[in-house]
Protein backbone atom coordinates (compact mmCIF):
# COMPACT_ATOMS: atom_id res chain seq x y z
CA UNK A 1 0.00 0.00 0.00
CA UNK A 2 3.01 2.32 0.31
CA UNK A 3 2.38 3.08 -3.20
CA UNK A 4 -0.93 4.84 -2.44
CA UNK A 5 0.14 7.87 -0.13
CA UNK A 6 -3.30 9.69 -0.29
CA UNK A 7 -6.08 8.54 2.65
CA UNK A 8 -8.73 9.59 0.03
CA UNK A 9 -7.34 7.10 -3.08
CA UNK A 10 -6.37 4.64 -0.07
CA UNK A 11 -10.29 4.52 1.01
CA UNK A 12 -11.18 3.44 -2.08
CA UNK A 13 -9.41 -0.31 -2.70
CA UNK A 14 -11.23 -3.03 -4.36
CA UNK A 15 -10.41 -5.77 -6.07
CA UNK A 16 -10.47 -6.14 -9.84
CA UNK A 17 -14.22 -7.83 -10.18
CA UNK A 18 -15.70 -4.88 -7.60
CA UNK A 19 -14.04 -2.45 -10.45
CA UNK A 20 -15.37 -4.33 -13.46
CA UNK A 21 -19.11 -4.93 -11.50
CA UNK A 22 -19.00 -1.10 -12.07
CA UNK A 23 -18.77 -0.87 -15.91
CA UNK A 24 -22.49 -1.35 -18.09
CA UNK A 25 -23.01 -2.94 -21.43
CA UNK A 26 -22.51 -0.35 -24.17
CA UNK A 27 -19.72 2.02 -21.55
CA UNK A 28 -17.02 3.24 -23.39
CA UNK A 29 -13.83 2.78 -21.54
CA UNK A 30 -10.16 4.70 -22.29
CA UNK A 31 -7.56 1.90 -21.18
CA UNK A 32 -4.26 2.60 -20.58
CA UNK A 33 -1.59 1.02 -23.27
CA UNK A 34 0.60 0.87 -25.65
CA UNK A 35 2.92 -1.86 -27.86
CA UNK A 36 2.05 -3.88 -24.93
CA UNK A 37 3.06 -1.69 -22.20
CA UNK A 38 1.55 0.05 -19.12
CA UNK A 39 -2.09 -1.64 -20.13
CA UNK A 40 -4.39 -2.35 -17.06
CA UNK A 41 -3.42 -6.09 -15.98
CA UNK A 42 -6.58 -7.53 -13.90
CA UNK A 43 -9.81 -5.35 -14.53
CA UNK A 44 -9.69 -6.37 -18.60
CA UNK A 45 -9.75 -9.88 -17.31
CA UNK A 46 -12.80 -9.33 -14.94
CA UNK A 47 -14.63 -7.66 -16.99
CA UNK A 48 -13.98 -10.59 -19.64
CA UNK A 49 -15.36 -13.23 -17.05
CA UNK A 50 -18.70 -10.55 -16.81
CA UNK A 51 -19.37 -10.04 -20.27
CA UNK A 52 -19.57 -14.41 -20.18
CA UNK A 53 -21.68 -14.36 -17.35
CA UNK A 54 -24.25 -11.75 -18.49
CA UNK A 55 -23.57 -13.71 -21.76
CA UNK A 56 -24.77 -17.16 -20.82
CA UNK A 57 -27.81 -15.64 -19.38
CA UNK A 58 -28.62 -13.95 -22.44
CA UNK A 59 -28.16 -10.51 -22.04
CA UNK A 60 -25.43 -8.86 -24.37
CA UNK A 61 -22.20 -7.42 -23.01
CA UNK A 62 -20.09 -5.11 -25.09
CA UNK A 63 -17.93 -2.24 -24.39
CA UNK A 64 -15.93 -0.03 -26.53
CA UNK A 65 -12.85 -0.04 -26.70
CA UNK A 66 -10.09 3.15 -26.68
CA UNK A 67 -6.64 2.95 -25.96
CA UNK A 68 -2.96 4.53 -26.95
CA UNK A 69 -2.11 1.54 -29.46
CA UNK A 70 -1.83 -2.23 -29.01
CA UNK A 71 -2.40 -3.68 -25.59
CA UNK A 72 -1.87 -7.31 -24.76
CA UNK A 73 -3.39 -11.11 -24.47
CA UNK A 74 -4.45 -10.13 -20.60
CA UNK A 75 -6.60 -7.10 -21.68
CA UNK A 76 -7.19 -6.52 -25.56
CA UNK A 77 -7.01 -10.01 -25.83
CA UNK A 78 -9.07 -11.16 -23.10
CA UNK A 79 -12.13 -9.07 -24.27
CA UNK A 80 -12.55 -9.51 -28.13
CA UNK A 81 -11.93 -13.68 -27.06
CA UNK A 82 -15.70 -13.22 -25.40
CA UNK A 83 -16.52 -11.12 -28.04
CA UNK A 84 -16.94 -8.71 -25.10
CA UNK A 85 -15.51 -5.75 -27.72
CA UNK A 86 -17.79 -3.71 -29.94
CA UNK A 87 -15.71 -0.93 -30.64
CA UNK A 88 -11.96 -0.42 -30.89
CA UNK A 89 -9.69 2.49 -31.91
CA UNK A 90 -7.12 3.53 -32.42
CA UNK A 91 -4.41 0.40 -33.16
CA UNK A 92 -4.14 -3.17 -32.21
CA UNK A 93 -1.97 -5.72 -32.92
CA UNK A 94 -3.79 -8.76 -30.79
CA UNK A 95 -4.42 -11.96 -32.68
CA UNK A 96 -7.75 -12.27 -31.06
CA UNK A 97 -8.42 -8.79 -31.99
CA UNK A 98 -7.49 -8.68 -35.41
CA UNK A 99 -9.79 -11.76 -35.85
CA UNK A 100 -12.97 -9.83 -34.43
CA UNK A 101 -12.11 -7.24 -36.29
CA UNK A 102 -11.74 -8.98 -39.87
CA UNK A 103 -15.23 -11.25 -38.42
CA UNK A 104 -16.74 -7.99 -38.58
CA UNK A 105 -17.39 -8.49 -34.67
CA UNK A 106 -15.74 -5.62 -33.57
CA UNK A 107 -15.72 -2.34 -35.62
CA UNK A 108 -12.45 -0.78 -35.82
CA UNK A 109 -11.79 2.98 -36.41
CA UNK A 110 -7.76 2.70 -37.48
CA UNK A 111 -6.31 6.27 -36.80
CA UNK A 112 -3.24 8.37 -36.84
CA UNK A 113 -2.54 7.57 -33.11
CA UNK A 114 -1.76 11.84 -32.74
CA UNK A 115 -5.27 12.46 -33.66
CA UNK A 116 -6.70 9.81 -31.42
CA UNK A 117 -7.05 11.96 -28.25
CA UNK A 118 -7.75 15.01 -29.56
CA UNK A 119 -10.76 13.73 -31.31
CA UNK A 120 -11.84 12.22 -28.09
CA UNK A 121 -11.50 15.15 -26.28
CA UNK A 122 -14.01 16.89 -29.01
CA UNK A 123 -16.45 14.78 -28.43
CA UNK A 124 -16.41 13.87 -31.66
CA UNK A 125 -16.27 9.91 -30.24
CA UNK A 126 -19.38 10.58 -27.93
CA UNK A 127 -18.56 10.43 -23.70
CA UNK A 128 -16.12 8.45 -22.31
CA UNK A 129 -17.87 6.74 -19.45
CA UNK A 130 -14.48 5.47 -18.03
CA UNK A 131 -10.89 6.07 -18.01
CA UNK A 132 -8.87 2.50 -16.86
CA UNK A 133 -5.45 3.53 -15.91
CA UNK A 134 -2.69 1.82 -14.63
CA UNK A 135 -0.33 3.69 -12.65
CA UNK A 136 3.01 3.33 -10.86
CA UNK A 137 2.10 5.12 -7.42
CA UNK A 138 -0.70 7.67 -6.29
CA UNK A 139 1.35 10.89 -4.66
CA UNK A 140 0.02 12.66 -1.60
CA UNK A 141 -1.53 14.99 -3.66
CA UNK A 142 -3.49 12.58 -5.86
CA UNK A 143 -1.06 12.65 -8.64
CA UNK A 144 -0.56 9.57 -10.96
CA UNK A 145 3.14 8.88 -11.62
CA UNK A 146 2.53 6.54 -14.60
CA UNK A 147 4.61 3.10 -15.31
CA UNK A 148 5.69 2.25 -18.80
CA UNK A 149 3.73 4.53 -21.58
CA UNK A 150 1.63 7.21 -21.36
CA UNK A 151 -0.08 7.46 -24.93
CA UNK A 152 -3.03 9.03 -24.29
CA UNK A 153 -3.93 8.58 -20.40
CA UNK A 154 -4.06 12.21 -20.04
CA UNK A 155 -6.61 12.44 -22.59
CA UNK A 156 -8.81 9.77 -21.10
CA UNK A 157 -8.49 10.98 -17.32
CA UNK A 158 -9.26 14.81 -18.27
CA UNK A 159 -12.53 13.81 -20.16
CA UNK A 160 -13.47 10.26 -18.60
CA UNK A 161 -16.82 10.85 -15.96
CA UNK A 162 -15.34 7.88 -14.09
CA UNK A 163 -12.00 6.67 -13.25
CA UNK A 164 -10.41 3.44 -12.23
CA UNK A 165 -6.87 3.20 -11.74
CA UNK A 166 -4.70 -0.32 -10.66
CA UNK A 167 -1.53 0.76 -9.19
CA UNK A 168 1.07 -2.15 -10.19
CA UNK A 169 3.48 -2.35 -7.86
CA UNK A 170 5.57 -4.80 -9.98
CA UNK A 171 6.80 -1.48 -11.72
CA UNK A 172 9.92 0.27 -10.28
CA UNK A 173 9.56 3.98 -8.53
CA UNK A 174 12.36 4.62 -9.97
CA UNK A 175 10.36 5.17 -13.08
CA UNK A 176 8.88 9.05 -11.28
CA UNK A 177 10.71 11.17 -13.06
CA UNK A 178 11.40 9.51 -16.44
CA UNK A 179 7.61 11.26 -17.48
CA UNK A 180 7.09 14.40 -19.23
CA UNK A 181 3.43 15.20 -19.06
CA UNK A 182 2.43 18.73 -20.87
CA UNK A 183 -0.75 20.06 -20.42
CA UNK A 184 -0.70 23.39 -22.73
CA UNK A 185 -2.91 21.62 -25.30
CA UNK A 186 -6.09 23.52 -25.96
CA UNK A 187 -8.72 23.07 -28.84
CA UNK A 188 -8.83 25.52 -31.60
CA UNK A 189 -8.84 28.47 -31.37
CA UNK A 190 -6.84 28.20 -27.64
CA UNK A 191 -3.94 26.87 -29.19
CA UNK A 192 -0.80 27.70 -28.78
CA UNK A 193 2.82 26.47 -30.32
CA UNK A 194 4.00 23.09 -28.05
CA UNK A 195 7.56 24.83 -26.75
CA UNK A 196 9.57 21.52 -27.49
CA UNK A 197 13.05 22.35 -29.36
CA UNK A 198 14.93 19.40 -28.46
CA UNK A 199 13.75 15.62 -28.09
CA UNK A 200 14.86 15.44 -24.23
CA UNK A 201 13.75 18.97 -23.41
CA UNK A 202 11.11 18.40 -20.73
CA UNK A 203 8.11 21.04 -20.67
CA UNK A 204 5.28 19.65 -18.64
CA UNK A 205 5.44 17.82 -15.28
CA UNK A 206 6.12 14.39 -14.24
CA UNK A 207 2.91 13.31 -13.38
CA UNK A 208 -0.63 12.74 -14.22
CA UNK A 209 -3.32 14.43 -13.34
CA UNK A 210 -6.66 13.26 -11.73
CA UNK A 211 -10.09 14.42 -10.30
CA UNK A 212 -10.01 12.57 -7.08
CA UNK A 213 -13.61 12.83 -7.15
CA UNK A 214 -13.87 10.87 -10.56
CA UNK A 215 -12.21 8.24 -9.26
CA UNK A 216 -14.52 5.14 -8.34
CA UNK A 217 -12.10 2.54 -7.82
CA UNK A 218 -8.74 1.25 -7.35
CA UNK A 219 -6.99 -2.27 -7.79
CA UNK A 220 -3.79 -3.67 -7.16
CA UNK A 221 -1.52 -5.33 -8.79
CA UNK A 222 1.68 -6.94 -9.00
CA UNK A 223 2.53 -7.84 -12.64
CA UNK A 224 5.10 -7.63 -15.77
CA UNK A 225 3.85 -6.22 -19.00
CA UNK A 226 3.67 -8.93 -21.47
CA UNK A 227 6.30 -7.85 -23.45
CA UNK A 228 7.24 -10.36 -26.32
CA UNK A 229 10.81 -11.36 -27.56
CA UNK A 230 12.11 -9.81 -30.67
CA UNK A 231 13.36 -12.73 -33.23
CA UNK A 232 16.76 -13.40 -33.80
CA UNK A 233 18.12 -11.26 -36.07
CA UNK A 234 17.90 -13.06 -39.42
CA UNK A 235 20.37 -12.53 -42.51
CA UNK A 236 17.96 -10.32 -44.37
CA UNK A 237 16.87 -8.32 -41.30
CA UNK A 238 20.59 -7.30 -41.14
CA UNK A 239 20.89 -6.61 -44.92
CA UNK A 240 18.27 -4.33 -44.64
CA UNK A 241 19.51 -2.24 -41.92
CA UNK A 242 22.99 -2.21 -43.12
CA UNK A 243 20.97 -0.76 -46.50
CA UNK A 244 19.19 2.11 -44.46
CA UNK A 245 22.48 2.74 -42.32
CA UNK A 246 24.50 3.03 -45.43
CA UNK A 247 21.90 5.69 -46.58
CA UNK A 248 22.02 7.97 -43.58
CA UNK A 249 26.56 7.37 -43.69
CA UNK A 250 26.09 8.88 -47.49
CA UNK A 251 23.57 11.35 -46.26
CA UNK A 252 26.20 12.71 -44.00
CA UNK A 253 28.81 12.40 -46.41
CA UNK A 254 27.27 14.43 -49.09
CA UNK A 255 26.60 17.10 -46.05
CA UNK A 256 22.74 16.54 -45.93
CA UNK A 257 22.92 15.47 -42.54
CA UNK A 258 24.77 16.36 -39.36
CA UNK A 259 26.97 13.45 -38.06
CA UNK A 260 25.03 13.43 -35.29
CA UNK A 261 21.75 12.46 -37.95
CA UNK A 262 18.30 14.17 -36.76
CA UNK A 263 16.31 12.62 -34.30
CA UNK A 264 15.36 8.63 -35.10
CA UNK A 265 11.90 7.26 -35.29
CA UNK A 266 11.72 3.58 -35.83
CA UNK A 267 8.67 2.02 -36.29
CA UNK A 268 7.56 -1.67 -34.65
CA UNK A 269 8.94 -4.71 -35.48
CA UNK A 270 11.38 -6.72 -36.15
CA UNK A 271 13.27 -4.65 -38.75
CA UNK A 272 13.20 -1.63 -37.20
CA UNK A 273 14.90 -3.13 -34.48
CA UNK A 274 17.30 -4.70 -36.69
CA UNK A 275 17.84 -1.23 -37.96
CA UNK A 276 18.83 0.61 -34.42
CA UNK A 277 20.91 -2.84 -34.26
CA UNK A 278 22.50 -1.88 -37.35
CA UNK A 279 23.29 1.47 -35.96
CA UNK A 280 24.99 0.00 -33.02
CA UNK A 281 27.61 -0.82 -35.11
CA UNK A 282 28.13 2.32 -37.33
CA UNK A 283 30.90 4.79 -36.17
CA UNK A 284 27.75 7.36 -35.45
CA UNK A 285 27.23 9.04 -32.34
CA UNK A 286 25.58 11.38 -30.43
CA UNK A 287 22.42 10.60 -31.97
CA UNK A 288 18.86 11.23 -30.66
CA UNK A 289 15.66 9.74 -30.74
CA UNK A 290 12.22 11.47 -30.94
CA UNK A 291 9.89 8.01 -31.68
CA UNK A 292 6.50 6.51 -30.06
CA UNK A 293 8.58 3.35 -29.02
CA UNK A 294 11.45 2.50 -27.55
CA UNK A 295 12.41 -1.17 -28.22
CA UNK A 296 15.37 -3.58 -27.12
CA UNK A 297 17.45 -1.70 -29.93
CA UNK A 298 17.61 1.78 -28.56
CA UNK A 299 18.24 0.67 -24.76
CA UNK A 300 21.18 -1.13 -26.30
CA UNK A 301 22.18 2.42 -28.33
CA UNK A 302 21.85 4.21 -25.30
CA UNK A 303 23.84 1.42 -23.28
CA UNK A 304 26.75 1.67 -25.68
CA UNK A 305 26.78 5.57 -25.03
CA UNK A 306 25.37 5.75 -28.89
CA UNK A 307 22.31 7.88 -28.05
CA UNK A 308 21.84 10.71 -25.62
CA UNK A 309 18.80 10.77 -25.53
CA UNK A 310 15.23 9.15 -26.63
CA UNK A 311 12.04 10.83 -26.04
CA UNK A 312 8.77 8.22 -26.69
CA UNK A 313 5.86 8.12 -25.24
CA UNK A 314 6.53 3.72 -24.56
CA UNK A 315 8.87 1.40 -24.17
CA UNK A 316 8.26 -2.39 -25.92
CA UNK A 317 10.59 -4.21 -24.58
CA UNK A 318 12.04 -8.12 -24.85
CA UNK A 319 11.16 -9.78 -20.96
CA UNK A 320 14.86 -9.48 -20.36
CA UNK A 321 15.31 -5.85 -20.88
CA UNK A 322 12.13 -4.79 -19.24
CA UNK A 323 13.69 -6.39 -16.54
CA UNK A 324 16.93 -4.55 -17.02
CA UNK A 325 14.89 -0.53 -17.03
CA UNK A 326 12.46 -1.94 -14.23
CA UNK A 327 16.09 -3.01 -12.46
CA UNK A 328 17.55 0.33 -13.58
CA UNK A 329 15.18 2.98 -14.33
CA UNK A 330 17.46 6.11 -12.10
CA UNK A 331 19.47 5.39 -14.44
CA UNK A 332 17.69 5.09 -17.59
CA UNK A 333 15.53 8.15 -16.85
CA UNK A 334 18.69 10.49 -17.32
CA UNK A 335 18.28 9.42 -21.28
CA UNK A 336 14.80 8.71 -21.81
CA UNK A 337 11.77 10.86 -21.74
CA UNK A 338 7.64 9.23 -21.99
CA UNK A 339 5.47 12.00 -23.02
CA UNK A 340 1.84 11.62 -23.92
CA UNK A 341 0.83 10.26 -28.01
CA UNK A 342 -0.12 13.48 -28.98
CA UNK A 343 3.07 15.16 -28.40
CA UNK A 344 4.88 12.30 -29.64
CA UNK A 345 3.81 11.97 -32.48
CA UNK A 346 2.23 15.27 -32.90
CA UNK A 347 3.01 16.25 -36.65
CA UNK A 348 4.96 20.15 -35.43
CA UNK A 349 6.91 19.08 -33.29
CA UNK A 350 8.17 15.64 -35.40
CA UNK A 351 8.50 18.65 -38.54
CA UNK A 352 10.17 21.19 -36.06
CA UNK A 353 12.81 18.98 -35.07
CA UNK A 354 13.90 17.18 -38.45
CA UNK A 355 12.36 13.57 -37.77
CA UNK A 356 13.94 11.19 -39.94
CA UNK A 357 11.46 8.10 -40.11
CA UNK A 358 11.67 4.70 -40.60
CA UNK A 359 8.88 2.17 -40.56
CA UNK A 360 7.69 -1.18 -41.60
CA UNK A 361 5.00 -2.00 -44.55
CA UNK A 362 2.99 -4.47 -45.98
CA UNK A 363 3.07 -3.76 -49.73
CA UNK A 364 4.67 -0.66 -51.74
CA UNK A 365 3.75 -0.24 -55.34
CA UNK A 366 5.56 1.26 -58.39
CA UNK A 367 5.15 4.51 -57.35
CA UNK A 368 5.89 4.43 -53.88
CA UNK A 369 2.73 4.27 -52.42
CA UNK A 370 2.48 2.43 -49.34
CA UNK A 371 -0.15 -0.49 -48.02
CA UNK A 372 0.71 -0.70 -44.36
CA UNK A 373 -2.45 -2.11 -42.86
CA UNK A 374 -4.45 -4.34 -44.87
CA UNK A 375 -3.18 -7.78 -46.50
CA UNK A 376 -4.92 -8.33 -49.76
CA UNK A 377 -6.75 -4.97 -49.61
CA UNK A 378 -9.38 -5.78 -46.84
CA UNK A 379 -7.84 -8.48 -43.99
CA UNK A 380 -6.65 -5.67 -41.33
CA UNK A 381 -3.22 -6.74 -40.05
CA UNK A 382 -3.23 -3.97 -37.25
CA UNK A 383 -3.45 -0.62 -38.32
CA UNK A 384 -1.50 2.47 -38.92
CA UNK A 385 -0.21 3.42 -35.80
CA UNK A 386 1.99 6.28 -35.67
CA UNK A 387 3.49 5.67 -39.35
CA UNK A 388 1.43 8.55 -40.93
CA UNK A 389 1.80 10.93 -38.34
CA UNK A 390 5.72 10.24 -38.55
CA UNK A 391 6.20 9.65 -42.76
CA UNK A 392 3.84 13.07 -43.41
CA UNK A 393 5.84 15.40 -41.35
CA UNK A 394 9.57 13.68 -41.44
CA UNK A 395 13.18 15.06 -42.87
CA UNK A 396 13.49 11.73 -44.76
CA UNK A 397 10.84 9.28 -44.47
CA UNK A 398 11.63 5.62 -45.46
CA UNK A 399 9.75 2.84 -45.35
CA UNK A 400 12.18 -0.74 -44.94
CA UNK A 401 10.62 -4.37 -45.65
CA UNK A 402 12.07 -7.87 -47.44
CA UNK A 403 10.83 -7.49 -50.79
CA UNK A 404 8.56 -10.50 -50.60
CA UNK A 405 6.54 -12.39 -48.19
CA UNK A 406 5.42 -16.15 -47.31
CA UNK A 407 8.54 -18.04 -48.88
CA UNK A 408 8.73 -15.56 -52.23
CA UNK A 409 4.76 -16.28 -52.60
CA UNK A 410 4.08 -12.83 -52.06
CA UNK A 411 5.98 -10.20 -54.14
CA UNK A 412 6.02 -7.02 -51.47
CA UNK A 413 6.59 -4.42 -54.39
CA UNK A 414 3.24 -4.63 -56.96
CA UNK A 415 2.06 -2.91 -59.99
CA UNK A 416 -0.81 -0.71 -57.46
CA UNK A 417 -1.10 -1.32 -53.92
CA UNK A 418 -4.42 -2.79 -52.49
CA UNK A 419 -4.79 -0.21 -50.19
CA UNK A 420 -2.92 3.44 -49.71
CA UNK A 421 -2.05 4.45 -46.40
CA UNK A 422 0.98 6.35 -47.33
CA UNK A 423 0.72 8.20 -50.54
CA UNK A 424 3.66 8.31 -53.47
CA UNK A 425 3.72 12.05 -52.03
CA UNK A 426 5.19 11.22 -48.56
CA UNK A 427 7.56 8.51 -49.21
CA UNK A 428 11.04 9.67 -50.03
CA UNK A 429 12.87 5.97 -49.55
CA UNK A 430 12.03 2.15 -50.02
CA UNK A 431 14.47 -0.11 -48.73
CA UNK A 432 14.31 -3.78 -48.95
CA UNK A 433 17.33 -6.55 -49.08
CA UNK A 434 17.66 -5.60 -52.05
CA UNK A 435 19.01 -2.10 -51.53
CA UNK A 436 17.75 1.14 -51.59
CA UNK A 437 15.88 3.48 -53.79
CA UNK A 438 15.71 6.66 -53.20
CA UNK A 439 12.80 8.76 -54.76
CA UNK A 440 13.01 12.15 -53.71
CA UNK A 441 12.72 14.53 -56.13
CA UNK A 442 11.70 11.90 -59.04
CA UNK A 443 8.96 11.89 -61.22
CA UNK A 444 6.36 8.72 -61.32
CA UNK A 445 8.11 6.79 -64.49
CA UNK A 446 11.82 7.00 -62.92
CA UNK A 447 10.18 6.14 -59.87
CA UNK A 448 9.11 2.77 -60.96
CA UNK A 449 12.12 2.36 -62.36
CA UNK A 450 14.35 3.18 -58.95
CA UNK A 451 11.27 0.88 -57.05
CA UNK A 452 11.14 -2.29 -59.19
CA UNK A 453 15.36 -2.18 -58.41
CA UNK A 454 14.73 -3.04 -55.04
CA UNK A 455 12.11 -5.59 -55.83
CA UNK A 456 13.34 -9.66 -55.87
CA UNK A 457 14.66 -10.42 -59.13
CA UNK A 458 11.79 -12.80 -59.29
CA UNK A 459 9.47 -10.23 -59.75
CA UNK A 460 11.09 -7.82 -61.46
CA UNK A 461 10.61 -8.72 -65.03
CA UNK A 462 6.74 -9.30 -64.46
CA UNK A 463 7.17 -5.19 -63.07
CA UNK A 464 8.70 -4.51 -66.21
CA UNK A 465 6.04 -6.05 -68.18
CA UNK A 466 3.17 -4.64 -66.23
CA UNK A 467 5.23 -1.05 -66.65
CA UNK A 468 5.60 -1.17 -70.51
CA UNK A 469 1.63 -2.30 -70.66
CA UNK A 470 0.41 0.53 -68.67
CA UNK A 471 2.75 2.62 -71.28
CA UNK A 472 -0.04 1.49 -74.09
CA UNK A 473 -2.85 1.17 -72.34
CA UNK A 474 -3.20 4.24 -69.75
CA UNK A 475 -4.62 7.27 -71.17
CA UNK A 476 -1.44 9.74 -69.69
CA UNK A 477 2.06 9.27 -69.45
CA UNK A 478 2.31 10.89 -66.46
CA UNK A 479 1.45 7.90 -63.90
CA UNK A 480 0.69 5.33 -66.34
CA UNK A 481 -1.48 2.37 -65.13
CA UNK A 482 -3.05 -0.33 -67.07
CA UNK A 483 -5.65 -0.70 -65.02
CA UNK A 484 -7.24 -4.13 -65.72
CA UNK A 485 -4.12 -5.79 -64.52
CA UNK A 486 -3.51 -2.89 -61.79
CA UNK A 487 -4.20 -5.83 -58.92
CA UNK A 488 -4.18 -8.62 -61.07
CA UNK A 489 -1.09 -10.08 -58.42
CA UNK A 490 -3.33 -9.51 -55.62
CA UNK A 491 -5.87 -11.43 -57.33
CA UNK A 492 -4.25 -14.32 -58.54
CA UNK A 493 -2.60 -14.64 -55.10
CA UNK A 494 -6.06 -15.41 -53.81
CA UNK A 495 -6.77 -17.86 -56.44
CA UNK A 496 -3.75 -19.89 -56.95
CA UNK A 497 -1.61 -18.87 -53.42
CA UNK A 498 0.71 -17.35 -54.93
CA UNK A 499 1.37 -14.13 -57.22
CA UNK A 500 3.66 -15.73 -59.73
CA UNK A 501 1.89 -16.49 -62.94
N1 LIG B 1 1.13 -9.41 -48.44
C1 LIG B 1 0.56 -10.28 -47.58
N2 LIG B 1 1.05 -10.55 -46.37
C2 LIG B 1 2.18 -9.93 -46.01
C3 LIG B 1 2.85 -9.03 -46.85
C4 LIG B 1 2.27 -8.78 -48.12
N3 LIG B 1 2.82 -7.93 -48.97
N4 LIG B 1 3.94 -8.58 -46.22
C5 LIG B 1 3.96 -9.15 -45.01
N5 LIG B 1 2.91 -9.97 -44.89
C6 LIG B 1 2.54 -10.78 -43.74
C7 LIG B 1 3.72 -11.55 -43.16
O1 LIG B 1 3.90 -12.77 -43.85
C8 LIG B 1 3.24 -11.74 -41.73
O2 LIG B 1 2.26 -12.75 -41.72
P1 LIG B 1 2.11 -13.77 -40.48
O3 LIG B 1 1.70 -12.91 -39.33
O4 LIG B 1 1.04 -14.70 -40.95
O5 LIG B 1 3.46 -14.38 -40.32
C9 LIG B 1 2.52 -10.42 -41.43
O6 LIG B 1 2.15 -9.88 -42.69
C10 LIG B 1 3.42 -9.42 -40.71
O7 LIG B 1 4.61 -9.32 -41.42
P2 LIG B 1 6.04 -9.20 -40.72
O8 LIG B 1 7.08 -9.34 -41.80
O9 LIG B 1 6.10 -10.08 -39.52
O10 LIG B 1 5.90 -7.71 -40.33
P3 LIG B 1 6.57 -6.68 -39.37
O11 LIG B 1 6.62 -7.16 -37.98
O12 LIG B 1 7.81 -6.15 -39.97
O13 LIG B 1 5.43 -5.57 -39.49
C11 LIG B 1 3.77 -4.20 -40.49
C12 LIG B 1 5.06 -5.01 -40.71
C13 LIG B 1 3.48 -3.38 -41.72
C14 LIG B 1 2.61 -5.15 -40.22
C15 LIG B 1 4.03 -3.29 -39.25
O14 LIG B 1 5.16 -2.50 -39.50
C16 LIG B 1 2.85 -2.38 -38.97
O15 LIG B 1 1.89 -2.79 -38.33
N6 LIG B 1 2.91 -1.12 -39.45
C17 LIG B 1 1.87 -0.13 -39.28
C18 LIG B 1 2.00 0.59 -37.97
C19 LIG B 1 3.32 1.27 -37.80
O16 LIG B 1 4.06 1.52 -38.73
N7 LIG B 1 3.62 1.58 -36.55
C20 LIG B 1 4.85 2.25 -36.19
C21 LIG B 1 4.69 3.69 -36.32
S1 LIG B 1 5.58 4.61 -35.18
Amino acid sequence: MARIRSQQFLDKVVSADEAAALIKHGDRIGFSGFTGSGYPKAVPSALARRVELEQTQGRPFQVGVYTGASTAPECDGVLAAVGGMGFRMPYQSDPDTRQAINAGVTGYCDIHLSHSGPLVRQGFLGRLDFALVEVTAITADGELVPTTSIGNNNVWLDVADRVILEVNEWMSEGLEGMHDVYYGIELPPHNVPIPLTHPGGRIGQGTLRVDPDKVVAVVLTNAADRNSPFKELDAESKTIAGHYVDFLMNEVKQGRLPQSLLPLQSGVGNIANAVLSGLLDSELGHLTSYTEVIQDGMVDLIDAGKVDVASATAFSLSPQVAQRLNAEAERYRRHIVLRPQEISNHPEVIRRLGVLACNGMIEADIYGNINSTHIMGSRMQNGIGGSGDFTRNAYISAFVSPSTAKGGAISCIVPMVSHHDHTEHDVMVLVTEQGVADLRGLPPRQRAQAVIKVAHPDYRPLLREYVERAAQEANSAHTPHALKAALSWHIRMLETGTMLP
